[in-house]
């Protein structure tokens, strides 16, 4: 893609605690096959030339470490601070970063794709904003004091949303910019663009795309990682 493509920016969050995964070290530190979570996903955009730098979204304390684990990389990078809420880091890292379009990723999805980031960036390029999605599994229902409730969502028609997320830089800062105003609560940075009217394209996402975030999650990426040889 290199070469025929506008300049993108890859905006690693890896500023969160980790604190479901439990690990003395910042969860983007905790090692996978020889390798820390943040250094799988960076080579991943490496690998998919999509992007001309990497900005790493780090914990206050960390930045060492987190430049560290980013040595030889092969690709322009740096280290930016991150805020007390994901969509702190993710406004942090976007600011901060230099291309005309942007892929936020999570540090806790290690075992993202090139292929998957490439699409990414094709679908934002065409439509201002796209996210990865794969099908629910499992039947999604409420439940409240200890029984189902009758009314539920239609499973057809739901998705869970991994990351990376693409948008035209202007487009999301100002998305973000606006929900940190209103002091909303947001999971993903898509979520910004919605709540501003915005409209968001999908494309297909990836299994073993998971996001770490207990430490059965490690394991399973150890098992894929190994599958894979
Ligand atoms: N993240 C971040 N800044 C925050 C919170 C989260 O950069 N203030 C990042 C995390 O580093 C992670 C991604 O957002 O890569 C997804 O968040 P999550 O899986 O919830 O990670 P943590 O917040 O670190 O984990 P926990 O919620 O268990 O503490
Ligand atoms: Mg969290």
């Amino acid at each position: 893609m290199r070469g025929h493509r506008p300049r993108a920016s890859a905006v690693i969050l890896a500023a969160g605690r980790g604190e479901r995964l439990g690990a003395p070290v910042g969860k983007a530190l905790v090692e996978l096959a020889g390798k820390p979570l943040l250094r799988w996903s960076a080579e991943a955009f490496v690998a998919s030339g999509a992007v001309d730098e990497v900005v790493m979204v780090t914990r206050p304390g960390e930045e060492a470490a987190v430049g560290a684990a980013l040595e030889g990389l092969g690709l322009p990078w740096r280290v930016v601070p991150g805020g007390a809420r994901r969509q702190d880091s993710s406004l942090s890292g976007i600011s901060a970063a230099a291309g005309e379009y942007v892929l936020v990723h999570d540090a806790a999805r290690p075992l993202v794709g090139p292929d998957l980031i490439r699409a990414v960036l094709e679908a934002a390029i065409r439509h201002g904003a796209a996210v990865p999605v794969i099908p629910v599994r499992d039947t999604l229902r409420y439940a409240a004091d200890g029984f189902l409730r009758a009314e539920g969502p239609e499973r057809a028609d739901l998705y869970a949303v991994q990351t990376p997320q693409g948008f035209r830089r202007g487009l999301i800062r100002a998305a973000l910019e606006d929900a940190v105003r209103r002091g909303l609560a947001l999971t993903d940075d898509a979520g910004a663009v919605l709540l501003a009217g915005g409209r968001v394209a999908v494309v297909p996402g990836e299994a073993r795309n998971l996001k770490v975030t207990y430490p059965e999650d490690l394991e399973l990426a150890r098992a894929l990682l190994a599958r894979r040889g």
